[in-house]
């Protein structure tokens, strides 16, 4: 992808940064955040030349003039968290569903030629059958899942009733550099590394029989980039396309970080999945391909990356 008008949503987050940092020399970037979890300095250079950056609320500005003459949006700025759109679904829809309906009318308004969204596994939520399909009817478990199935309807209907293009990405368990460590929500690899470099005793609930597909974050950039350049127009799982148990994952965490700290086992929480596993076909629609073979180096990456900012 070269020479062309690109906007982010949320690009200064985990994810949108490292689509940021991908396409920033060959192209010209917008990002529109309002810095509630991302940050500037997860740029590789804030002051680019090629950067435009509007620190505002998605949910508050009129899109068309920020619209204007862009290509291609990135769309991933949300509201994150499962447990936070349990206690706030009003707000989850506002800033999930409401802003994404207002953002997809811009950008048939100002000619996009495609948008490439953020979704997530948590769609799925609790159907078993697994490896999980796209074709798997929605059975989401939070709010949080139920805005980002309904957003894929409203990406898909558009494209119905207005021509604009279009791929939703379901991630599932995504990790890297700059993955948020110290909000009580983090994900399971921050909070392990986190709590082993602080000397503390991390925490596993249930018997750590669990299994999770995780994918590093490079390649879900790479997936945006990659179903961005593709005609296709659906919905892609972006996962590893196989199963790792979280006393598995802590053994290698705790081998690379060469620590003898023990987990505490704590009951399973309600609503948490057993097992989750990605059915990865669709990733040729897009032409990308995910190389298991080095979850662990990228994991090493991430380990490293956590020990330098601590
Ligand atoms: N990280 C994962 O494992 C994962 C899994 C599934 C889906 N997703 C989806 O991927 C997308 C990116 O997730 P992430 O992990 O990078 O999260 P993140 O919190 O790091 O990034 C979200 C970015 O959006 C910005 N933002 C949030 N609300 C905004 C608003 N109203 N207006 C402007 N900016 C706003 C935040 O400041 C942040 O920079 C989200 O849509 C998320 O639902 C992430």
């Amino acid at each position: 992808m070269k020479n062309k008008n690109i906007l982010i949503t949320g690009g200064l987050g985990f994810i949108g940064s490292h689509i940021a940092n991908k396409l920033i020399e060959e192209n010209n970037i917008t990002i529109i955040d309002n810095l509630s979890t991302g940050k500037i300095t997860y740029l590789n250079n804030p002051n680019h030349e090629n950067l435009t950056l509007i620190k505002k609320n998605l949910k508050s500005i009129d899109l068309n003039d920020d619209l204007r003459g862009i290509d291609y949006v990135f769309h991933l700025a949300a509201m994150v968290s499962v447990p936070i759109s349990i206690e706030d679904p009003i707000s989850c829809n506002f800033e999930n569903v409401s802003t994404t309906v207002n953002l997809l009318d811009a950008c048939v308004k100002n000619d996009v030629e495609k948008i490439v969204f953020s979704s997530s596994a948590a769609v799925y939520g609790d159907n078993r059958n697994i490896p999980l399909k796209e074709t798997e009817l929605p059975s989401p478990t939070s709010p949080y899942g139920a805005s980002k199935a309904c957003c894929e309807l409203y990406l898909k209907s558009f494209h119905e009733s207005y021509g604009l293009n279009y791929t939703a990405l379901r991630y599932f368990n995504v990790f890297g550099p700059k993955q948020d460590k110290n909000s009580p929500y983090a994900a399971v690899i921050p909070n392990f590394v986190n709590m082993i470099l602080e000397n503390k005793q991390p925490v596993i609930y249930g018997d750590g029989e669990q299994t999770r597909d995780f994918v590093y974050v490079g390649d879900v950039a790479n997936a945006n980039i990659k179903a961005c350049e593709s005609d296709f127009n659906g919905i892609v799982n972006i996962a590893g396309g196989s199963q790792i148990s979280i006393n598995q994952l802590y053994g290698i965490v705790k081998k690379t970080l060469r620590t003898d700290i023990e987990p505490k086992y704590l009951p399973e929480r309600i609503g948490d999945i057993k097992h989750s596993q990605a059915d990865i076909c669709n990733l040729d629609y897009i032409n990308l391909k995910i190389d298991n073979d080095k979850f662990q180096e990228n994991l090493i990456k991430t380990i490293n990356w956590f020990k330098q900012i601590k």
